[in-house]
């Protein structure tokens, strides 16, 4: 992870940041943050979706950005030799759209080291449950097994561990007794989705810095 990081697209502050989404399913994180562009304008917002990425095909997430008249592209762990190699081709379908900023919004891979040497520091993730608490996959299930009072959503940059990158901005969402894991997911993704859209939003319009844990916007 890079320590600190200068403004997305430097040469040209007025143009729009180039975004990257990475996505694994229903694409709603995705589709708030097309919404925005649009209701805003790319100018506004101060950010453009310039391509979508998958692990997988036939996900509603790739049918979003098709809709949007997006560029996809998919790459799926067991299209590679190993890991390393799909890491590496992840890493090259992104970089062909030269992103500010990449988005994984409901991507369920873990990133390697091929990505992070190009994306580390300007790779933002949105994972639901309130970190360092209940990392993984099962971050809604955990909160509610555990028998925690609130859970939530949080937005930040990804590096090497799972879930341990510094922390942007957290929502909190209030665990009901009558909740199952979708109830609850289902409130989250309202929080996440609005949080995911302002965070993107301001790190493109105004520039960030990474200092150690803390995030800076500028
Ligand atoms: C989000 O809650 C995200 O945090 C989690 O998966 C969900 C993705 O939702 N990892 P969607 O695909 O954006 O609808």
């Amino acid at each position: 992870m890079a320590p600190a990081s200068p403004p997305p697209h430097p040469d040209s502050p007025a143009s729009p940041a180039r975004l990257v989404v990475l996505v694994s399913g229903s694409g709603t994180n995705l589709q708030a943050l097309l919404d925005a562009i649009a209701d805003e304008g790319a100018a506004g917002y101060g950010a453009e979706i310039v391509a979508v990425g998958a692990d997988r095909a036939d996900i509603a997430g790739l049918g979003r950005a098709e809709r949007a008249g997006l560029p996809t592209f998919v790459c799926r762990v067991k299209d590679y030799a190993d890991r390393a190699a799909w890491d590496r081709a992840l890493a090259e379908a992104t970089a062909r759209y030269a992103p500010d900023l990449v988005i994984s919004a409901g991507f369920m891979k873990i990133v390697g080291a091929e990505f992070l040497a190009r994306f580390g520091g300007r790779t933002v993730n949105t994972h639901p449950a309130l970190l360092p608490s209940f990392p993984g996959a099962h971050g809604v299930r955990d909160a509610l097994a555990y028998g925690a009072k609130v859970t939530g959503c949080t937005v930040h940059f990804v590096d090497d561990g799972v879930d341990t990158g510094p922390i942007i901005a957290q929502g909190v969402v209030e665990i009901r007794d009558e909740d199952d894991e979708s109830a609850l997911h289902e409130r989250i993704k309202e929080v996440e989705r609005t949080l995911l859209v302002e965070v993107v939003g301001r790190l493109a319009r105004h520039g960030y810095r990474i200092e150690g844990r803390k995030v800076r916007i500028s």
